[in-house]
């Protein structure tokens, strides 16, 4: 092995150890940031690398290198701004975006290197298959999200049978191509295939349960680079390729054991159509409270838990909460925050929502953490959360039974701000507003909060 050879593996070792560290660091809140760009300058330096040893080898034409710098500077700029303009509610749609753009490089140095070669590989056939199915579920998934699609489960009529139907086929051109019969179209087939089924396995799932379908796509796109890398024997390709597999597989199951799903249920599609309409609590009576009393209640309290949940971020009100708290914090009051790990619509929607707002890291606290600090809370002010709370999944038999929750009931008062007796999520009744030590505070999350506020400075003044 040559000096180059060497220092060029020693650097892709360092950037392979950068991506281990940035997704070590990107446990906590504190630390995620600096994961993220630890990961991504590992990243620019293994790309750098690459075109360092395709220089070096002579494998690169001048007409390449404007093809691949066009292609950074495109990409670059068109991520840049995709990631700069996004809206936090529309995170999960450019995740996805993201992925089918993954999924989809992968299945062309698929093609590419079959096209290319005269010996036929079972990673290429698996690349194709996992990169074309990434790439048009994760624009479905994404087009779902943007209501560009309707988010309604689409049934189309046979279309288990049609996706059986492409298995076959796949399997059957992948086994023309490896026994070298089956030429450019046994490839073409196989990429049609894979897209089509892409589009008829995302299409049936409702486009509340988007979320764990792109974190599973994230899966595939990483599974797909892998076999990318070792297609073109890239080895920084293969390890970022299964670190990304790995951490979209395990989220994928962390995210569906917190809804108390199955991953087969949730891929059947048919469920979570999104918000419902208004609904009576079983018929029980909720007591009402003006914004006036309800700060009056905060701003006599010892201890208040914040828990916030998908009306937050639709109402992109995470700067009202935080000011409330910090108000409320000036008071002497002891506030903290319990986040639940699916409240919102994607994994760390709370956490990312709050950080954006500033809220203080020691106050996030997690379902574990902050559910036995419930009895000893005076005020829980839930804010646009409703499945997370609701006290029916501690029975059998219901959409939410088992669902991990936080015990809000538990504690000695409890305020809960949302529109109206709607539905979440999971589409049923919240047992929490009816009970005798809950009011609801009737308001779009922004308003209720600013109300708050307004009432927390006029009625109560320090
Ligand atoms: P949900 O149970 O979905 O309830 C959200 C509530 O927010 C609704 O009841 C709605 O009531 C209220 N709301 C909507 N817009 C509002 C606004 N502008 N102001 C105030 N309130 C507003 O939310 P959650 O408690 O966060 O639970 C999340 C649910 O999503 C869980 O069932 C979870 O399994 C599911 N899910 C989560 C994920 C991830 S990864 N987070 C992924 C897929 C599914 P009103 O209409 O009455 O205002």
């Amino acid at each position: 092995m040559s000096g180059f050879d060497t220092t060029v593996h020693l650097v892709y070792l360092a950037c392979a150890s950068c991506f281990v560290i940035g997704l070590h660091l990107m446990n906590a809140p504190a630390t995620a940031r600096r994961g993220n760009q630890v990961s991504a300058a590992g990243m620019g330096v293994a790309v750098l690398a690459t075109v360092a040893v395709l220089v070096h080898g002579g494998q690169i034409t001048a007409g390449a290198v404007v093809a691949l710098a066009a292609g950074v500077a495109a990409g670059g700029v068109a991520g840049l701004i995709a990631a700069r303009r996004v809206q936090m509610t529309a995170m999960p749609q450019l995740v996805s975006l993201f992925n089918a753009v993954g999924g989809g490089a992968a299945a062309l140095i698929a093609l590419g290197d079959a096209l290319g070669h005269a010996t036929a590989l079972i990673t290429t056939v698996l690349d194709l298959v996992i990169g074309a199915l990434t790439l048009s579920g994760s624009l479905v998934a994404s087009g779902k999200l943007a209501g560009l699609i309707p988010g309604r489960p689409l049934i189309v009529p046979g279309g288990r049978w049609i996706t059986l139907l492409l298995a076959l086929a796949t399997v059957t051109l992948a086994g023309l191509h490896l026994t070298g019969r089956g030429g450019v179209a046994a490839l073409g087939g196989i990429a049609v295939a894979a897209l089509a089924a892409g589009v008829l396995l995302t299409l049936p799932i409702g486009g509340a349960d988007m979320p764990v379908v792109i974190s599973l796509l994230n899966a595939c796109t990483g599974t797909a680079v892998a076999m990318a890398g070792f297609i073109v024997g890239s080895s920084p390709l293969i390890i970022a390729g299964a670190l990304v597999g790995a951490a979209g597989a395990i989220l994928t199951q962390l995210m569906a054991t917190a809804m108390n799903r199955s991953i087969g249920s949730i891929l059947t599609g048919g469920y979570g159509t999104g918000d419902e309409s208004p609904a009576a609590v079983g018929g029980a009576p909720v007591r009402e409270i003006t914004a006036e009393d309800a700060a009056l209640q905060l701003a006599y309290a010892k201890k208040v838990v914040v828990v916030p949940g998908y009306g937050l971020a639709a109402a992109q009100a995470q700067h009202e909460v935080v000011a409330l708290a910090r108000a409320l914090a000036e008071r002497g009051v002891h506030v903290s925050y319990g986040i639940h790990p699916v409240a919102g619509r994607m994994p760390g929607h709370m956490n990312v929502l709050l950080a954006e707002a500033d809220a203080p890291y020691e106050q996030l606290k997690d379902l574990e953490e902050i559910n036995p600090a419930f009895p000893g809370t005076d005020i829980v002010l839930v804010v646009g959360a409703n499945d997370v709370t609701n006290p029916a999944a501690r029975r059998p038999g219901n959409a939410v039974s088992g669902m991990p929750i936080l015990d809000v009931d538990r504690a000695r008062g409890v305020i809960v701000i949302k529109r109206s007796l709607g539905h979440g999520y999971a589409g049923i009744d919240n047992e929490l507003y009816a009970l005798p030590n809950t009011s609801m505070l009737f308001a779009d999350a922004k308003r209720g909060l600013g109300a708050l506020l307004t009432g927390l400075r006029e009625y109560a003044p320090q």
